[in-house]
């Protein structure tokens, strides 16, 4: 039993921080900025806009996109690390500010920067099992929530936003979320955390060394499982951490650059927001087309990564 993506849908908030707005309050210049990291700008949510806000409204998006009403849906997952609430779940919000009629399952996953491919492993083993006839993904971050300005090394890193892509259950096993593999190293915990008081602790140089290896690994994994090799990849829509990781990991995999997709300099690190982010970017400038193929990899925090083979 298979799937087949049907919609999509993002949000960005409406206020946008370049890195000049950064050099304006802390120590730091867009050049270095740029040449260290390849972001320009990211997309910072309002004082009083949630998680679950944006979630909303990425979920009307794709639902709009996909010409269907919410109780059509029936199973809802979120990927997100940056909750106001600590309960009920954001998934759960977002079927009940969308008025849903029928009591949708709704639960979110937390797996940092790798939670997008956490909650799509879910969904293809709910697809798999033939338990779920349409799954709407969501991931949403309010990474700005952990942004300390007076650390310039993780400030300029991390952007808010929301993206959403609805699957069907569908009798071909090669469209949709066709494989994917997720992993975790818990002892390297210290490398990349959260603190209670809700500051990003991060050993850059080390959790840079970790992601450009672990994306690849990841990927390489995923095409030796699936049985196919770099050529039958259209685009590889890495998470978009850092421009630099992007072009190491590709240049070890033996990608070429134009089959890269980079969002990066315009959402910067969007966390369990970024695939989606970059896969709805992607389809609406027309840059991914139906039928291609799609390999997305992602690490983060835990430390987790994994990676997707979509055909869109
Ligand atoms: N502006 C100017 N200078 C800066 C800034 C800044 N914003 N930040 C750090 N510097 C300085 C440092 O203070 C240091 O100065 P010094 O040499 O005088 O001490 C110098 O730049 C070099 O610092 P490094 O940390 O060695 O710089 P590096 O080249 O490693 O780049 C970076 C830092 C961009 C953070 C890199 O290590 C990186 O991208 N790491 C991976 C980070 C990442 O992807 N995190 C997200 C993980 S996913 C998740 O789950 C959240």
């Amino acid at each position: 039993m298979g799937n087949r993506l049907i919609g999509y849908g993002s949000y960005l908030p409406a206020r946008i921080m370049s890195n000049a707005d950064f050099e304006r309050v802390m120590d730091t210049t867009d050049q270095w900025i740029v040449e260290r990291t390849g972001i320009r700008e990211r997309h910072f949510a309002a004082e009083n806009e949630t998680v679950a806000d944006m979630a909303v409204a990425a979920a009307r998006a794709a639902l709009e996109n996909a010409k269907l009403k919410i109780d059509d849906i029936d199973m809802v997952i979120v990927a997100t690390t940056t909750p106001e609430l600590d309960f009920p779940s954001v998934a759960v919000q977002v079927v009940g500010r969308m008025q849903a009629q029928k009591n949708i399952p709704a639960f979110d996953v937390r797996g940092a920067c790798t939670g997008y491919i956490y909650a799509l492993h879910c969904a293809r083993a709910f697809f798999t099992a033939g338990m779920h006839e349409r799954i709407m993904v969501i991931g949403a971050e309010k990474m700005s929530r952990f942004v300390d300005m007076t650390d310039r090394s993780t400030a300029v890193l991390f952007g808010d936003g929301a993206g959403a892509l609805i699957f069907e259950r569908s009798s071909s096993s090669y469209s949709g979320i066709i494989d994917t593999v997720v992993m975790s190293d818990g002892k390297k915990f210290d490398m990349l955390h959260g603190s209670p008081d809700h500051k990003i602790i991060m050993n850059g140089p080390e959790t840079y060394k970790q992601a450009v290896t672990l994306m690849p690994d990841a990927a390489r994994y995923i095409m030796d499982h699936a049985g196919i090799t770099p050529d039958d990849v259209d685009w590889i829509v890495p998470h978009q951490a850092n421009l630099r990781i992007i072009q190491s990991g590709a240049a070890r995999l033996g990608f070429p650059l134009e089959k890269i997709l980079v969002t990066v300099d315009k959402h910067a690190n969007t966390s369990g927001a970024s695939g989606a982010l970059a896969l709805t970017y992607a389809f609406d400038n027309n840059i991914i087309k139906k039928g291609q193929l799609v390999l997305y990899p992602a690490f983060g925090s835990g430390l987790t990564w994994g990676a997707t083979l979509i055909r869109v």
